[in-house]
């Protein structure tokens, strides 16, 4: 059960303020009943209606954006635009972060919440949640280097990386696979075996992968058969 003004005002019909006004001035329907206390607690799940349209209420938001290049992937930046200045509806743009981060020039799939426990189970140290990149490459790839790649490399830091899949596309593009994500940690890992990404975009989380009718700059709310396969 919630108070009315708050699933309301949660839900982006108002502020706080506006759906008091909504509910006192007989506005706001619960179940087909006029409902005029700000204050009535309702379940979740009924049927709501406020100012003749159906309001749905959901605990939490899950976006899946295809991130352009350009844009950090940050709640807040003092230099370039942030992956939230993509979402123009303004309730979901208040709400979400992103979970994870994409380089400036890096494009792809991005992962958007306000579902703390499910953000850190995907970024966390032992989430183990793939990530699968499309990675071009400036010289060409050979077995060796896919070999190294896959059973780790040493970063520029000493940091030796986890096993990892890799599926060669042709010369000079491939699919990388990673379970786990430390800083720039592709172009680190083709650094070290003398390679540079000269393109790269992630195109899979989990086993969900980016919708492919979402062009660069555009996002839309995962579904919750969608959501399992984040982790799976
Ligand atoms: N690895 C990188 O080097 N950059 C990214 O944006 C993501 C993974």
């Amino acid at each position: 059960m919630i108070r009315l003004d708050k699933l309301l005002s949660e839900m982006g019909a108002g502020s706080r303020k506006e759906v008091t006004k909504y509910i006192r001035s007989g506005s706001v329907s619960v179940n087909g009943e006029i409902i005029k206390a700000p204050d009535t607690k309702v379940q979740e799940s009924a049927d709501i209606i406020c100012m003749g349209e159906k309001i749905k209420y959901k605990q939490y938001f899950y976006i899946m954006l295809n991130k352009p290049q350009g844009y950090v992937t940050a709640t807040k930046d003092n230099v370039n635009p942030t992956v939230l200045e993509l979402i123009d509806d303004e309730l979901l743009r208040k709400r979400v972060s992103p979970a994870g981060r994409l380089d400036i020039d890096t494009e792809g799939f991005v992962f958007l919440t306000d579902d703390g426990p499910l953000n850190h189970k995907i970024t966390g140290p032992k989430g183990h949640v793939r990530k699968r990149y499309y990675v071009e490459l400036e010289k060409p790839l050979s077995e060796e280097q896919k070999d190294r790649l896959e059973n780790g490399v040493t970063l520029d830091d000493g940091y030796l990386t986890k096993p990892a899949k890799m599926e060669i596309i042709n010369g000079h593009s491939c699919y990388l696979d990673l379970w786990e994500g430390k800083f720039h940690q592709v172009k680190r890992m083709f650094a070290a075996v003398s390679n540079k990404v000269i393109y790269l975009k992630r195109t899979i989380i989990g086993s969900l992968p980016l919708d492919e009718n979402l062009e660069p700059g555009q996002y839309r709310e995962i579904t919750d058969e969608e959501l399992e396969l984040l982790w799976t």
